[in-house]
């Protein structure tokens, strides 16, 4: 695991390098879900690829930005599912993007997920890595070493709000619930990036994050492989919870790698209250 987590961060010292240097702009093409990519999103790919492609352990990648997964090594262990730039099109205001890596054993289920690590890159470069039982915070210094800086454990309840998805194409319930937490006094945080969103509500100790499916989406819109389970693996080993609406988030098996789940990340608190409102 640790030539993974090595892996990552030199991605992460290059993407971080281009995120401050490239062009923001559109490419003309498009990704395995239709969304048109950045430059970005591409030049992160394919570091992210040149990186581990000699990493003896690495099985396979599959990639946001690929329709098919990608073969390795036949006797390697892992496999990766990774968002090389979530939010990229946010780079170009200037406001927090980040990687996603989920490590997987056999296939791409929550349940065969051994570690988890995501990268923000904001004022200053973080990792995350959940792995072992624990979740531990690094940061990147000017030398280009990223050094621990502390575990990460949330509280039994937070008080900020990420609430995620186009409010008209809420159901009621979720409305009703959503209003409820602002009501009770929670604060709004939401930048349309999940990692520096999520990243804010682990580090200022709790709160919700939901992206839940609507009229118009009702499988949401977050993918199970590259984007939610690994923050759900998070979220739990950080004492919190993830689910959606229903059932544990790392219960869920996608048919296909871009498949898409409601999600719900928080703190035990928040949870609760999402688990009466979707009728648990
Ligand atoms: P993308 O990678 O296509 O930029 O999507 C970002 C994701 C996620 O990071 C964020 O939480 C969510 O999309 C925001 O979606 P909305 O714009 O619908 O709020």
């Amino acid at each position: 695991m640790t030539e993974i987590f090595e892996a990552i961060k030199r991605s992460a010292i290059r993407i971080r390098y281009a995120i401050e240097n490239d062009d923001t702009g559109y490419s003309h093409n498009q990704n395995a879900t239709g969304d048109v990519q950045l430059k970005l999103d591409i030049k992160s790919d394919l570091i992210i690829e040149e990186e581990f492609s000699n990493v003896a352990t690495v099985k396979e990648l599959a990639s946001e930005e690929k329709e098919h997964v990608e073969r390795l090594n036949e006797s390697g262990k892992y496999l990766i599912g990774y968002d090389p730039l979530d939010g990229s099109s946010l780079a170009d205001v200037n406001l927090s993007v980040g990687s996603i890596f989920g490590i997987y054993e056999d296939d791409y289920s929550g349940k065969n997920l051994k570690a988890s690590v995501y990268v923000v890159y904001g004022p200053r470069v973080e990792m995350v890595i959940g792995y072992d039982n624990r979740v531990e915070l690094h940061r990147l210094d000017a030398e280009h070493v990223f050094h621990f800086i502390q575990l990460i454990n949330l509280d039994q309840k937070g008080k900020l709000n990420s609430p995620g998805g186009t409010q008209k194409n809420w159901e009621c319930h979720h409305k009703e619930m959503i209003d409820g937490i602002f009501a009770d006094g929670y604060r709004l945080r939401y930048s349309g990036g999940m990692v520096p969103d999520l990243h804010q509500i682990l580090l200022k100790g709790g709160g919700l994050f939901s992206y839940p499916g609507t009229s118009d989406n009702p499988k949401g819109k977050l993918r199970m492989t590259f984007e939610v389970f690994p923050f759900a693996q998070i979220y739990e080993l950080a004492g919190g919870q993830a689910i959606d609406g229903h059932r544990r988030l790392l219960e869920l098996s996608p048919a296909h790698i871009h498949d898409t789940t409601p999600c719900f990340f928080g703190s035990n608190e928040e949870i609760e209250r999402v688990k009466s409102c979707y009728g648990n």
